[in-house]
């Protein structure tokens, strides 16, 4: 497949709008709605927070979703070989396809933490089910938190177990089972959240966590939040890194590009909305701490969990739903590494895969040693904003807050200001209203807005 015509030949068009949105939302519904964007939004003192998250994600993320998907149809390839056509067509630099190289890094640093967060989960589904949370205090429930993150050999375990149920899957290449059994178990995902939301509405502290995710108080916003919230809404619809576009490649010409991101989004955008409401209920009644960081859906979930009848069950469901969720979207973050070794390297799939996951699978034992003997390393204290972050911090603020922004502005120039403008008419078949409403969002919003964020936080 190192060549465009067998590539060609083994692509198969997604068979409707559904699979195209099953596979995206595969991707896009992970941790970062259920464990990045409740302790983000808990760190960045809520609502003035989550509003600028909502407005990122509809001015920014949505039009460069848009993009993406728009010039992956186009394409008809992947990621670096649909920027290099587009470039013939279109007269422009070939360079472009750095999109795609941006997307490759992007995809194996995230992949590397992410992979570690995803081994929580996993270590949480026996946690649940052993029945040790029943009745437990919020002291009991963040010691067993604790526990798990001072065991370096243990984290190491379930990395290595979840790195390899991604491995598996990239290897074999058949992605259909799994595809549509996002259709299933996100929806189960999504009931499971309104359980514990159930559950939280009982807490008493309902409305004050409502309050706290969307009564905007300025005064907690800062720079930096600013750019932690639009790092988080590319984290969240995985953009910024090609996916979109490489899974764009495979959608039929009829469909709506605009409806189908739009509608990945808004789910996205309430599954987290979703898991906030479920879990600062919690935080409060047990005055636990809104900015306690990574662990907060593992010291506050528990306790719904071992409070609510039928806890256990519904916890474990819950944890192995959520792994499920994790799984899908490491599938799209070492997909584009491992199409990219096979086209640019001529490596075969298995090899690509065994080498990047190995690679990626390294690299996870940083993280894991930040969170315990590492845990006073921060390599790059010396810069003001990076003081006190350890090597995990600062590969998720580097990737999410640096990288994505920075592929998805490459991506908004490329469709604002480079690409042939009635080739993308036809594409994204709009409304002349409707598209310059877009046009003029990535050729000018995003940039812009993009920009002054990096520009604010670099001063
Ligand atoms: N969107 C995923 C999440 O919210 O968990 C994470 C992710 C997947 C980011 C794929 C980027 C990506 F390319
Ligand atoms: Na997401």
């Amino acid at each position: 497949s190192g060549t465009l015509e067998g590539a060609n030949a083994q692509r198969g068009l997604w068979s409707s709008r559904l699979a195209f949105i099953l596979a995206a939302t595969g991707s896009a519904v992970g941790l970062g709605n259920i464990w990045k964007f409740p302790y983000v939004t808990g760190e960045n003192g809520g609502g003035a927070f989550v509003l600028v998250y909502l407005l990122c994600i509809a001015i920014i993320g949505i039009p460069i979703m848009m993009a993406e998907v728009m010039i992956g149809r186009r394409g008809g390839h992947s990621p670096v070989n649909s920027i290099r056509l587009i470039a013939r067509q279109d007269g422009l630099n070939p360079a472009w396809k750095l999109v795609g190289a941006v997307g490759v890094l992007a995809g194996f640093l995230i992949l590397s933490f992410y992979s570690v967060i995803g081994g929580w989960a996993i270590s949480y589904v026996g946690t649940t089910a052993s029945g040790q949370l029943t009745g437990q205090t919020a002291d009991a429930v963040g010691e067993i938190f604790s526990g798990l993150l001072s065991n370096p050999g243990t984290l190491l375990l379930w990395h290595t177990l979840f790195m390899a149920m991604v491995m598996l899957v990239v290897a074999r290449g058949v992605r259909s089972g799994l595809e549509r059994a996002v259709s299933i178990l996100m929806p189960a995902l999504f009931v499971l959240l309104l359980v514990v939301v159930g559950y939280s509405m009982t807490t008493g502290h309902f409305g004050q966590a409502a309050a706290f995710l969307f009564q905007p108080d300025f005064s907690k916003l800062t720079t930096s939040g600013v750019l932690v919230a639009l790092g988080h809404a590319f984290f969240t619809l995985s953009l910024g890194m090609a996916v979109m576009m490489a899974y764009g490649s495979y959608l039929p010409k009829k469909i709506s590009i605009a409806k189908t991101s739009i509608t990945v989004s808004v789910i996205d955008t309430g599954v987290a909305l979703l898991a906030g409401l479920a879990i600062f209920p919690i935080v409060f009644a047990n005055g636990l701490e809104p900015g306690a960081g990574p662990g907060l859906i593992f010291q506050t979930l528990p306790l719904a969990f071992g409070q609510m009848p039928m806890g256990s069950l519904f916890g474990t469901l819950f944890f192995v739903l959520l792994i499920f969720a994790a799984w899908t979207s490491g599938i799209s973050l070492l997909e584009p590494i491992v199409e990219w070794l096979e086209e640019q390297k001529g490596l075969n799939r298995s090899i690509s895969t065994l080498g990047a996951g190995i690679v990626c699978w390294a690299l996870g034992i940083a993280s894991i040693l930040s969170l315990n003997l590492w845990a006073d390393v921060a390599p790059l204290s010396f810069i003001p904003k990076l003081e006190g972050k350890t090597i995990f911090d600062l590969l998720d603020f580097f990737t999410a807050n640096i990288l994505l922004p920075l592929g998805g502005l490459l991506v908004a120039v490329m469709a604002g200001w480079i690409m042939s403008r009635p080739a993308m008419e036809k594409e994204l078949a709009l409304s002349p209203g409707l598209f310059n409403l877009w046009f003029v969002t990535v050729r000018f919003i995003t940039p812009v807005a993009v920009g002054i964020v990096f520009i604010y936080n670099l001063i």
